[in-house]
């Protein structure tokens, strides 16, 4: 009988340890105390670490967008139209064009990108936040030159991917 207990204790541990280690990502302490997961974001420049603090993740979207690499708004009119507001504010309007369908800049609409990636809601918010080597300046928050510290938001990147996907079949979220 007390072999019996002891088995029951070892598969009870194993089935513990295993749940942890099957997790992808680190987990990371965000401010509200509670763990998130955070898949890894990559730079559009080189493929290296995107570290970006958790403490920035701090709506539910952007907490499932760095959970699942998913952007909860694509296809949501009120965040569509937010997404809008600030593609204009932040000038992306003047290279990319007022629906995103290029002028001195790429077009943002697709199916087929610059860099592949930026047909994937992950690979673009990368992009946006963090820049390219080409002439794409970062416009995550506290990446831009700027005093004191300006830049989208992980939320409101969120939007504005939301907003050029609107004017796209592609919704990147596939
Ligand atoms: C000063 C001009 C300029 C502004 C402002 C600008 N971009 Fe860009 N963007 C570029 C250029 C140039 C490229 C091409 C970069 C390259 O070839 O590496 C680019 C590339 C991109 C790409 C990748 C396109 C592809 O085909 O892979 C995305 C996505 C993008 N920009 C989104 C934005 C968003 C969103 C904003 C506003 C927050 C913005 N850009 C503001 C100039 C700009």
């Amino acid at each position: 009988m007390n072999k019996l207990l002891f088995l029951v204790a070892i598969i009870a541990t194993l089935a513990a340890c295993g749940q942890d280690s099957g997790s992808k990502g680190e987990a990371a302490k965000a401010e509200s105390g509670a763990d998130i997961k955070m898949i890894d974001l990559v730079t559009t420049q080189d493929g290296s670490p995107l570290k970006i603090d958790a403490k920035l993740f701090d709506t539910p979207a952007a907490k499932e967008f760095i959970a699942t690499g998913k952007n909860p708004y694509i296809g949501v009119e009120a965040e569509i139209l937010a997404g809008k507001k600030k593609f204009n504010l932040y000038s992306c309007v003047a290279c990319h064009g007022g629906h995103g369908e290029g002028a001195v800049a790429p077009g943002l609409q697709g199916p087929n990108f610059k860099y592949a990636k930026n047909a994937n809601n992950k690979g673009m918010f990368e992009t946006i936040w963090h820049g390219t080597n080409g002439g794409m300046g970062a416009k995550g928050f506290g990446l831009m030159q700027a005093d004191p510290p300006d830049g989208l938001t992980v939320d409101e990147t969120l939007k504005v991917i939301a907003w050029i996907r609107s004017n796209s079949t592609v919704t990147g979220n596939e």
